[in-house]
């Protein structure tokens, strides 16, 4: 298939390469477009044959539900069977935004999006794109992030096109998106709220508005596969380069000892050994030592590229200094995690 890639400015989009692209989406194809968090895939979500080609284009397993994406809130009705009042506080507060509503699915969902779940997640984007995209198209529309399944969420528009150009119908093209680690999931469905996933709204900003909530295990991905599964998604090994990765936590001196000893250990065995650290200034020796920033919002804009680019420099293992799980560091950790192999305390 041939892709049309179609640059925008992020500021002002072109509204008549939005309207070509609402046209692709309105006619059951695949348009990959920037949000503030990552890209996504597009299809129209109340047409299950044009969702079913997301799951090809992405090999994505059946079973893993998608968000489907709004420009109203009014739209939210039409997509579930009620709306709590916990997330009407949610929707006034972060949206437009990186949060995404696990709600109680309507008939007119069909089953492929929410892969036969009774529920649906929902989120409204705040990237000027999206949103001319969502309120021209005047559907909702399912989208999960524009990777292959099993690889790191694309940030950039190159990542998009590494992933998907020959697969989708078009790319929108503009640039780097600014949060750069997907949105925080919240199932509201049960009496207390449930954490599912963290991201660009934290866990004490969630708190501040309700209260309780609770925090499933796997957002400390302290059981990895199996367990309760929630959220199918869950199941699955993500954001995983080809690289070995390996993150180590604990207190700084002895984390730095650990990462040199295992870099040591590695390169000794042959092989190529990339280290992340949040040190500007650091004495690590290994092939590649990078930088991925000093404050947890440098570090989540700029990981998934990095994980990328370990990648395309062939390096065979990865070893990530852990970050404090504070605020957003509760979702860098969780992304860090979810493609390690070995999480090592120091
Ligand atoms: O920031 C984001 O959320 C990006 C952009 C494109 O909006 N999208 C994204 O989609 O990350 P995806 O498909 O890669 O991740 C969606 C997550 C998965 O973990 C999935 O299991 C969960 O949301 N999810 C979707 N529907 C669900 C449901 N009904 N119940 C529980 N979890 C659900
Ligand atoms: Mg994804």
């Amino acid at each position: 298939m041939e892709t049309k890639i179609i640059k925008l400015n992020i500021h002002k989009p072109d509204p008549q390469k939005i309207d070509f692209a609402a046209k692709i989406l309105r006619s059951g194809g695949l348009v990959a477009f920037p949000t503030e968090t990552v890209y996504g895939l597009g299809a129209n979500a109340l047409d299950a044959q044009a969702v079913r080609k997301i799951f090809k284009a992405k090999k994505r397993p059946l079973d893993n539900p998608m968000i489907v994406h709004i420009a109203e809130v009014e739209e939210v009705k039409k997509l579930t069977l009620e709306v709590p009042e916990k997330a009407s506080k949610l929707m006034k507060k972060f949206w437009p935004g990186p949060l995404t509503l696990v709600l109680r699915k309507s008939k007119i969902v069909p089953d492929e999006v929410t892969a036969n779940l009774p529920t649906v997640a929902i989120r409204m984007p705040s990237h000027p794109v999206a949103r001319a995209l969502l309120k021209r198209a005047n559907i909702p529309i399912a989208a999960p992030s524009a990777n292959l399944a099993g690889k790191p969420s694309t940030t950039s528009q190159e990542h998009v096109i590494d992933d998907l150009k020959g697969k989708v119908d078009l790319i929108l093209a503009s640039g780097k998106t600014d949060i750069g680690l997907e949105s925080t999931v919240i199932d509201l469905t049960s009496k207390t709220p449930i954490l599912l996933r963290p991201g660009g709204v934290t866990l004490e900003e969630l708190k501040e508005i309700l209260g309780k909530v609770k925090v499933h295990p796997i957002v400390k991905a302290e059981k990895k596969f199996g367990g309760e599964v929630k959220s199918p998604g869950m199941k699955y090994r993500h954001y995983a380069p080809n690289a070995r990765v390996i993150v180590v936590e604990g207190e700084g001196k002895k984390v730095q000892k650990k990462i040199q000893e295992l870099a040591n250990h590695y390169k000794k065995m042959g092989e190529k050994v990339g280290i992340l650290t949040t040190n500007k200034k650091n004495n690590y020796s290994a092939n590649i030592t990078t930088f991925l920033g000093n404050t947890p919002e440098k570090i989540a804009h700029n990981l998934f590229e990095i994980l990328r680019e370990m990648d395309k420099q062939k390096v065979d293992t990865i070893i990530a200094e852990g970050v404090e799980t504070k605020k957003l560091g509760l979702a860098i950790m969780n992304r860090l995690k979810k493609a390690a192999s070995e999480v090592i305390k120091a």
